[in-house]
């Protein structure tokens, strides 16, 4: 009933609140603390991320975002969340559940990101943490994967705290940083405990 409501609503997902975190749908409001976060951790996040376009954090490149964003919302292909800090609704980072498949799949792919000086503190552990009974029980997945390099020390804790299995290995899977580069697959079930 809640996933007829999310997809029949011209409303977004409602906020999703977690241990000191809230993750919400992102807004034409937030572009100038995205673009500050974005930029100040571009050497933190670009070996881990497709290239950034040259105009990425301009104004108009965040507003063709939000309309993907609005359309992806609308065709249940992808639910992003830009990431606040409750204490002061500080903008410290992303995550999305994108690629939906529905029919016999019911799966998603995890993807997220932290602003640098914010990074270490338990707050990409906490938002993972209360997205994923929004993406079994509110969006009704069977199945959220993760891919991430092998060297990115910091996703793999993420993943195997967020109870992630490593289920395989994939070659050359994502073009990351401007180079095709092999990946370690996680997937996280519904009826993992
Ligand atoms: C991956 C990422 C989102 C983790 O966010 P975070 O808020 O720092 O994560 P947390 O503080 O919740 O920590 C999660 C785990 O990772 C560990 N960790 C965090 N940064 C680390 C680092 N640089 N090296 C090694 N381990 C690290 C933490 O210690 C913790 O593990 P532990 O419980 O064993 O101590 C963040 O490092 C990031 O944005 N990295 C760059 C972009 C990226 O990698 N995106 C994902 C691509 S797959």
């Amino acid at each position: 009933m809640a996933l007829f409501r999310a997809l029949n609503s011209p409303e977004p997902l409602p906020p999703i609140a977690g241990d000191g975190v809230l993750l919400r749908t992102p807004q034409m409001a937030d572009y100038a603390a995205w673009a500050a976060v974005r930029e100040e951790s571009r050497a933190f996040l670009t070996p881990w991320e497709p290239t950034w376009p040259t105009d990425d954090l301009s104004r108009s490149a965040f507003r063709q975002r939000m309309k993907r964003y609005a359309e992806d919302l609308r065709t249940d292909q992808a639910y992003p969340f830009f990431l606040f800090r409750k204490q002061d609704n500080t903008l410290i980072g992303g995550l999305a559940l994108a690629n939906i498949r529905r029919g016999v799949a019911q799966a998603a792919s995890l993807g997220y990101w932290i602003g640098h000086s914010y990074s270490r503190q338990g707050y990409m552990t906490a938002a993972v943490r209360a997205l994923l009974p929004a993406a079994f029980d509110v969006l009704r997945l069977h199945r959220v994967e993760a891919a991430c390099i092998p060297t990115n020390l910091a996703s793999v804790r993420l993943l195997e705290r967020s109870g992630f299995r490593r289920e395989g290995y994939a070659r050359a899977y994502l073009c990351i940083n401007a180079m095709w580069q092999d990946h370690l697959l996680y997937a996280r079930l519904r009826s993992d405990p």
